[in-house]
């Protein structure tokens, strides 16, 4: 299949090109959009065989159900039944940042939700995203538009790597803002149960909602047979082919653990940009200020593609501190460590 690469700089300039891109997604083809998160594979949500196009070519397993992505948060009401705490969480944080899980309706196909009667509802704030939907006049299913266990991508250049040929088009939208894929709540009443953090912090949430509980993979290992809240926390996401290791404790003892590491192995190493220059300088790669997680979670996944595109034999990465985006940090860092943290005592 020949894919399109289309680059937007303006949204005004770019009608010509969304509508074609539109036209794609209500006749059952696949369309790369930018979104304020990571870089979104789209299939229009209403029609079963786009679900099956995107599994297909995300290499993805079709148990992991779809977000779908709207234009406006009203719009759930089409394809799903939100509730008062629904519209509390549109009116704080949409468009943004956020997915609500909510029972289903019978229009949205079981393919989208991987069999499940409840579905994922997203309205995000980025304009591309955005003005793509509203042409498209249908609701957008959309994984992050790597291939299964790649790391989301945050830029075109990403998506081209992964998808190139099996997707009719890419739009080019510059890079995520957030770069850290949605916060996904799951409504039982006026309960919130987080299932993935990201831009909108468990803080954030508890705000606006009196009950506010972390369902305990987010930072935690599934013991065997555990059945988790969203599908997608049985995976091992995110994840480069060389082994991943945090490293937590003195940031000396650390900086000194690493300098002897360098000696030792051929490792890449996810550092604070304050290091850059008392490490020696080969496969480094800086992932922001120390204490800027906003530009860590902006960075993470592009770092992750290019140190294990430095053929390591090792990857150390800074276990990151679990408050504020810290927590979406946390969550998919340590996924794709598999949980290996390594604590440096003197
Ligand atoms: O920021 C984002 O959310 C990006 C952009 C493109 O919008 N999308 C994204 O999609 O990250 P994806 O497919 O990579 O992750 C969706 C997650 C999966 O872990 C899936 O298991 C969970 O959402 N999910 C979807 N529907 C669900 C449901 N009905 N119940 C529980 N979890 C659900
Ligand atoms: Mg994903």
């Amino acid at each position: 299949m020949h894919t399109e690469h289309i680059k937007i700089e303006r949204l005004e300039a770019a009608e010509t090109d969304l509508l074609r891109a539109a036209e794609i997604l209500r006749s059952g083809g696949l369309v790369v959009f930018p979104t304020e998160t990571v870089y979104g594979l789209g299939g229009n949500a209403l029609d079963a065989h786009a679900a099956e196009r995107i599994y297909a070519a995300k290499g993805r397993p079709s148990d992991n159900p779809l977000i779908i992505h709207v234009a406006f948060p009203e719009e759930a009401e089409r394809y799903a039944y939100p509730n008062k705490t629904y519209y509390r969480l549109a009116k704080a944080f949409m468009p943004g940042p956020l997915t609500v899980i909510l029972p289903k309706k019978e229009n949205i196909p079981t393919t989208v939700t991987g069999g499940l009667d409840s579905v994922a509802v997203r309205c995000p704030s980025h304009p591309v995203a955005h003005r793509l939907i509203e042409l498209a006049g249908v609701p957008i299913a959309a994984p992050s538009a790597n291939l299964s266990g790649k790391p989301s991508p945050t830029a075109a250049c990403h998506v081209a790597e992964d998808l190139d040929g099996r997707v009719q088009m890419i739009l080019d939208g510059g890079e995520s803002e957030i770069g850290l894929e949605s916060t996904i709540v799951k409504i039982d009443g006026d309960t919130l149960t987080l299932l993935r953090p990201g831009g909108i912090t468990y803080d954030a949430l508890c705000m606006v909602c009196d009950k506010v509980t972390v369902a305990p993979a987010v930072t935690h290992r599934l013991a065997e047979n555990e059945r988790p809240l969203s599908p997608g926390m049985k995976y091992r996401h995110y994840a480069p082919s060389a082994p991943v290791v945090l490293l937590d404790g003195d940031e000396k003892q650390v900086l000194a653990f690493l300098k002897a590491e360098q000696e030792r192995t051929s490792c890449a190493i996810l550092c604070y940009d304050e290091e850059l220059l008392r490490l020696a300088p080969v496969n480094l790669f800086p992932i922001g200020p120390k204490d800027d997680l906003a530009t860590q979670a902006k960075r993470l996944f592009s770092a992750l593609r290019e140190a294990d595109s430095a053929n390591a034999e090792m990857i150390y990465a800074h276990l990151p501190p679990m408050e504020g985006i810290g927590l979406a940090l946390y969550n998919r860092m340590i996924r794709a460590a598999a949980h290996t943290v390594k604590t440096i005592a003197q």
